[in-house]
């Protein structure tokens, strides 16, 4: 267990102006926001991201989603930050995810699900790493 997780906000919640909104519930459960950049993925980009899903029927409609726009990406610190971000954000289909999670309130469908998360404590390292060097991680 570390105390660090990544995520993105992703473009269909970029879009629709909730990047604040977000940031707020990940503020008020109590996560530090260690680093954050507003960037736009492109599909070489978004494809190396989500490499792991290559042979997943839904990879290269990951990849056109995730290179739609700008995304808003972020190291948050927190006691067991992987498990308590999960538990935040909610089931990847909205359809699924709990009352009071971020998914719940601004995700619209499995593919377009408002935020990432990472899934465990080595991924959140390689996840940070591909976006923020040392020098920009407070
Ligand atoms: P994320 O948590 O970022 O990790 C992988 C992403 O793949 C996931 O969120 C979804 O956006 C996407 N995904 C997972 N399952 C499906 C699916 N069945 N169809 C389309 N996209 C999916």
């Amino acid at each position: 267990m570390t105390n660090r997780t990544f995520t993105m906000i992703k473009p269909d919640a970029t879009e629709k102006g909730h990047t604040g909104g977000i940031l707020q519930m990940i503020n008020e459960a109590g996560f530090r926001i260690v680093a954050m950049k507003m960037t736009h993925l492109s599909k070489e980009k978004a494809g190396q991201f989500y490499e792991v899903h290559k042979e997943r029927p839904f990879y290269g409609e990951l990849v056109e989603f995730m290179s739609r726009g700008p995304i808003t990406a972020a190291i948050l610190e927190k006691e067991n930050a992987v498990e308590e971000f999960r538990k935040l954000i909610g089931a990847t289909n909205p359809a699924q995810a709990a009352e009071g999670t971020i998914r719940k309130k601004y995700a619209s469908s499995i593919g377009e699900n408002a935020v990432h998360g990472s899934d465990s404590d080595e991924n959140a390292a390689i996840e940070g790493a591909f976006f923020f060097s040392r020098l920009e991680q407070f």
